[in-house]
């Protein structure tokens, strides 16, 4: 007996370059794709006159968008700056407060997380380390390192993603580099 039948697919994944088979669900984020989520637009139109860069990229398999379900997947965050902001993704609320596992595979990043109330924290990423997305807790995953920051997901195939608040307000910290480090600084266009 090989592989699986039926309603039980038995997926593949390839660490070393981030691929998963099958898929469901990919996309590729450059940075035109999400200006207003960095916070100096000025640095945002110096880049993009000159190239649009990857920001990051992500392969999921969702069995089914069921209750029940759970859903898998691989982000790819490319190392760089827009100012000082390093790269990450958007960042989402789930719509249904679910909570969700971020497995490290390799890189060293952030992972920012504010509750609905404002409330803000943050868990180090570092290879071979779990981190959880408590329910309710928008989270952001930001690359402050100089290779790709590469993490495994899980989270209920219901869930939903909500981008709306953190594309208008952000969150209230964002992460920049300081004298060649990362650090966790105010958000200037963070209003409550
Ligand atoms: O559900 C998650 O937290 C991740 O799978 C993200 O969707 C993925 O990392 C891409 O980030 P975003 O959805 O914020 O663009
Ligand atoms: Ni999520």
């Amino acid at each position: 007996m090989e592989g699986s039948s039926g309603e039980a697919p038995l997926l593949s994944i390839d660490l070393r370059r981030c691929l998963l088979k099958p898929v469901t669900r990919e996309r590729t984020v450059r940075l035109s794709d999400m200006k207003e989520f960095f916070t100096d637009p000025d640095a945002v139109e110096r880049t993009l006159s000159r190239r649009d860069p990857k920001i990051y990229e992500y392969r999921e398999f969702t069995p089914k968008e069921e209750p029940g379900h759970l859903s898998v997947g691989i982000t790819v965050v490319y190392p760089g700056k827009v100012g000082r902001e390093y790269y990450m993704t958007r960042g989402h609320f789930h719509l249904k407060d679910a909570a969700e596992y971020y497995y490290c595979i390799a890189g060293r990043g952030i992972l920012l997380l504010q509750s609905k109330s404002g409330e803000v924290a943050y868990v180090e990423l570092r290879p071979r380390k779990i981190a959880y997305v408590p329910p309710g807790w928008g989270h952001r995953a930001v690359n402050v390192g100089r290779r790709r920051l590469a993490f495994l997901y899980v989270y209920p195939s219901d869930s939903g993603h909500d981008y709306g608040v953190i594309r208008e307000k952000g969150f209230a910290k964002i992460v920049v580099e300081e004298r060649g480090r990362p650090k966790l600084v105010d958000n200037p266009r963070y209003s409550t």
